[in-house]
């Protein structure tokens, strides 16, 4: 027996307020999405000077655009005089200057505050101290990371840190030239629970032989219930008879010439915290990014990435897209299944992990320690 009076094979989960208290939500807001580096977009959402995409950070809103020297800006989206939201699309364009709706301060794409009315009447205003205020910006595999920190942590010991740590080193990941793929589809799922409940489910496979007939139909060794992202580095091989990364495992796409041929036929899988999965195969790569919006509910934005010839070939990628798809659609009914069940008073002190899910454990101490609630839970 352990010291929580389980058996050795198992494992406490977190308790159910967990995935129900807002006050819980509300650190996780503060100490994790807005402490540390999140994946807020895609980088050609932002195809030229101008473009612009709003997100949701933790708490905040935050404005992207491309400024005219090409370089990625980002801005909390708060009109320096009396607070209006500024831009309140999530995406368009704008010509040279975001101007506020209320009184028509006007910031050109650098942020600066080139004009409001009856400014020469006003020396006083500075226009770079009421600029916009900036966000910490990095754009990596072709998505633009923030961070809305004081002291930001540096990206590589923070995002790069955390790939290497899954998949052994970073090289592995930059083969498939991220950067330089498509968006072939963008599907946005709309979720009706906790951000943890999809990490912790995404984490283990011990539901994949219940729920992914076609997911474990392509890679059979995921019908054994442990995950690929065990161990560092391994890859899940493709069934024999399987040809493609496809729903009826039919051929896929043109395979990313980086990928080396230990690479091929496998899928890799990753997650790189707080808030990103990435799935690698041959042909695609398979880009998820969660924003929690409240503490029972988050938004997934999921990209299927292809060579730009492939997409501007304009060739079927359907079967492909279905393949996750489906398996995106299978984990997030599950994940809305636990979410209501999560207040009940049966699980007022959580669940257990079976030894195939024991690496979530690791995962809630992780988050325990960011929030500062380990001490608390000891006690209860
Ligand atoms: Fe934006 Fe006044 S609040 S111009
Ligand atoms: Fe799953």
């Amino acid at each position: 027996m352990t010291t929580t009076g389980l058996p050795d094979s198992l494992i406490a989960t977190l308790p159910g307020d967990h995935y129900t208290d807002p006050e819980i939500f509300r650190l996780e807001q503060e100490h994790i999405f807005e402490s540390m580096w999140f994946c807020a977009a895609r980088s050609s959402e932002l195809s030229k000077p101008g473009a612009f995409r709003t997100v949701d950070v933790g708490r905040e809103s935050v404005l992207l655009t491309r400024s005219r020297d090409g370089s990625v800006k980002a801005f909390f989206n708060v009109c320096r005089h009396r607070g209006a939201k500024l831009c309140t699309q999530e995406s368009g364009e704008v010509k040279r200057a975001f101007q506020c709706p209320y009184h028509a301060w006007t910031y050109d794409l650098n942020g600066k505050l080139v004009a409001a009315p009856n400014l020469t009447k006003m020396p006083d205003i500075g226009r770079t101290e009421y600029g916009l205020a900036s966000v910490a910006v990095r754009e990596w595999l072709g998505y633009v990371w923030v961070c809305l920190a004081e002291n930001p942590p540096p990206f590589e010991e923070s995002v790069i840190a955390d790939v290497v740590a899954r998949l052994g080193d970073v090289e592995s990941i930059e083969r498939y030239d991220v950067e330089s793929l498509e968006v072939g589809r963008r599907i946005v799922y709309d979720v009706r629970a906790n951000w943890k409940l999809i990490i912790e489910n995404f984490m283990e496979c011990y539901h994949c032989a219940t729920i992914h007939p076609e997911l474990t139909e392509v890679l059979p060794e995921f019908a054994d219930g442990y995950a690929a992202q065990f161990y560092v580095g391994h890859g899940a091989e493709f069934g024999t008879d399987v040809q493609g990364f496809t729903v009826d495992g039919s051929e896929g796409l043109d395979r990313i010439p980086g990928v080396t041929e230990e690479q091929d036929r496998r899928y890799y899988a990753i997650t790189v915290r707080p808030q990103v999965f990435i799935n690698l195969v041959p042909d695609h790569v398979i880009f998820h990014r969660m924003f929690p919006v409240a503490v029972d509910r988050t938004i997934v934005e999921c990209d299927w990435l292809y060579l730009k010839g492939v997409v501007e070939s304009g060739r079927d990628v359907s079967r492909s897209v279905e393949l996750f798809d489906r398996v995106n659609r299978q984990d997030f009914d599950a994940c809305e299944r636990c979410q209501p069940a999560m207040s009940s008073r049966l699980y007022a002190k959580g669940g257990v992990l079976v030894p195939s899910e024991h690496h979530i454990g690791e995962f809630h101490d992780w988050v325990q320690d960011r929030l500062g609630t380990r001490a608390n839970l000891a006690e209860r």
